[in-house]
């Protein structure tokens, strides 16, 4: 059930993000919305953390370590990308307009960690016996 409500939150972060992605011309939506959903990522995995059901739920699936560990890796890298999207979104707005290719790669980079993230979190949760 929890784990059902924590992939419930991945998923409507990632319709934010998708929205943030529609309204990339206007600023000051943009960056709001690029905001809202990366805080509620980083508290989404502050919540997953501590969770005490949630960690026995990933130690039974160290039946399958790797798996879960592929899909730990690409939920840090894609956090490490939040810090580069808001280093360059900042760039952008002090004015630096060369650094705009950049944040779009990186950006759409970004959402494509995102959607990896959602997807193998299907396999790190096993189901209860
Ligand atoms: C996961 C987070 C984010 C993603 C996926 C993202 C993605 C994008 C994309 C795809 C564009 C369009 C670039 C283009 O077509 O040239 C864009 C534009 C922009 N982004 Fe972000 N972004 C994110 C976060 C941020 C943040 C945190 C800031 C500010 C601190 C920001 C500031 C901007 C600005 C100023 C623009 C240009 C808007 C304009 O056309 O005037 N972005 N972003």
């Amino acid at each position: 059930m929890e784990a059902k409500l924590m992939q419930l939150q991945s998923f409507c972060i990632l319709l934010l993000m998708v929205l943030g992605i529609i309204v990339r011309r206007r600023r000051k939506a943009h960056v709001r919305i690029m905001t809202v959903a990366m805080m509620w990522d980083v508290i989404l995995i502050l919540q997953i953390e501590l969770s005490r059901s949630a960690i026995l739920t990933a130690t039974k699936a160290l039946s399958n370590a790797l798996i879960l560990n592929i899909h730990i890796s690409i939920a840090v890298s894609t956090v490490i990308l939040y810090g580069f999207m808001i280093y360059t979104g900042k760039k952008m707005l002090a004015g630096e307009v060369r650094i705009r290719s950049k944040h779009r790669i990186l950006g759409y980079s970004t959402f494509f960690m995102r959607v990896l993230t959602f997807i193998t979190s299907f396999w790190a949760v096993v189901p209860k016996e």
